[in-house]
């Protein structure tokens, strides 16, 4: 069960940080790729200062040139310590851990091993939309198994697409996304129990990304997959770059369950040549030392997503907007605005407040926007503010 943070260290509260004009300085992505009158809430970026730990860890090794190659299993083992202490699970087995450059090239090399040329791979929309892109990019299928109307993993429908994934004799990969972005539903032990009897079933091997994992707040608590009775054949990429902001330090974990730990151990040792040494401590510092930097973030941001919540039903009640319990993200329901297909793009060009578009996702994105809520309070209200007035605002004009 995920402890629910309480503001009770004195960590500050890291959205509330840095300002706009220090995060203009910024280099990355979020901050580059769109004019300076944009105000950036698209990309999984969050405006935050690094946590102290990690600091320190990246900073001593700078100092000490400690820059080489990676070596050891510090990783796997503070991993395995965040999650007995977070998630009350002792399932990881450093033996079965393989360090992978970021999560999504560990997705890769995980599908490569269980499936083949031409294979099904499901998914389930809308989803973060990498996972379309880089399984086409495997030359593997990408098959849609849609979430449900609330939002939720639909079993009917996933029982229908993996019968038809292997009906032509194929082999299939289910490729899982828990807690799920863009909507930050965290699946229940019961639909997992239920995933994994289903995977058993038609033989699909389950590939899940857990990146988010850390990220979970509210009642339910984060569900490892590998931790639910008949998921021994799945394997799990996990990660501390999304909960303290490292995408730029790669480095992720791959995690066989212990009916998989002969197909981790067929992954090539050339793909762990990929992460960087620096990623490596960085995230082992966070995993080991980053609890109270975790905690104090999580209260922010569960104070945003009732912020965003209070500022949507005040300035743009069309929209539809359900909290999720995990994740930094929003998913939004603008198909009440009449905005079309893709509002994100009205919202820019009118509004000039950068969201990610909804259609990329797959099935269930048209007419909707995501949006990053690891901000400010007040660069979520400029935000609103923005998106409101790009509602009414005719085309070409300024906010
Ligand atoms: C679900 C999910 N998986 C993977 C990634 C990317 O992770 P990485 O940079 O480690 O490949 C993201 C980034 O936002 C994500 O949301």
């Amino acid at each position: 069960m995920t402890r629910i943070p309480h503001e009770t260290s004195g960590e500050r509260n890291p959205l509330q940080v840095l300002t706009l004009e220090q995060l203009r300085r910024r280099t990355s992505v979020k901050w580059r790729a769109h004019p300076e009158d944009v105000l950036p809430l698209w990309v999984a970026e969050m405006d935050v200062p690094l946590a102290e730990p990690v600091v320190r860890a990246v900073t001593g090794a700078l100092e000490l040139g400690d820059t080489g190659y990676p070596a050891g299993t510090a990783y796997a083992e503070a991993l395995a310590g965040f999650a007995a202490e977070r998630w009350n699970w002792d399932g990881i087995a450093v033996e079965r851990t393989a360090i992978v450059p970021d999560v999504m090239l560990g997705v890769v090399e995980m599908l490569k091993l269980v499936t083949g040329y031409g294979d099904a791979v499901v998914v389930n929309p809308p989803v973060y939309p990498p996972f379309h892109d880089f399984v086409a990019h495997l030359d593997r299928r990408v098959v849609e198994a849609p979430l449900g109307a609330d939002g939720r993993l639909d079993l009917d429908v996933l029982e229908e697409t993996f019968r038809r994934a292997v009906s032509d004799g194929g082999r299939a990969a289910f490729l899982l996304c828990s807690p799920h972005n863009p909507t930050g539903t965290v699946h229940t032990a019961g639909e997992l129990s239920a995933v994994a009897a289903l995977a058993e079933r038609y033989g699909v091997r389950v590939v899940v990304d857990e990146i988010h994992a850390p990220l979970v707040l509210g009642g339910t608590g984060f569900v490892p997959y590998l931790s639910v009775p008949g998921a021994e054949r799945g394997l799990s990429l996990m990660s501390a770059s999304k909960a303290w902001n490292l995408a730029g330090l790669k480095a992720a974990l791959a995690i066989a369950g212990p009916g998989a730990a002969a197909d981790l151990a067929r992954m090539p040792g050339e793909v762990g040549h990929g992460p960087s040494h620096l990623g490596i401590i960085a995230h082992t510092a966070a995993l080991r030392d980053g609890g109270t930097w975790l905690d104090a973030l999580l209260t922010g941001l569960d104070a945003n997503r009732r912020l965003l919540a209070r500022l949507l039903a005040e300035h743009l009640p069309e929209i539809r907007y359900r909290p999720g319990d995990a994740t930094f993200l929003a998913w939004l329901d603008c198909r009440g605005l009449g905005l079309g297909d893709d509002p994100a793009d009205v919202f820019l060009r009118r509004g000039r407040v950068a969201l990610t578009s909804g259609p990329p996702f797959g099935t269930g994105g048209a007419g909707h926007a995501r949006l990053n809520l690891a901000a400010s309070p007040e660069v979520l209200t400029e935000a609103v503010r923005r998106m409101a007035v790009a509602r009414v605002l005719r085309p070409g004009r300024h906010p």
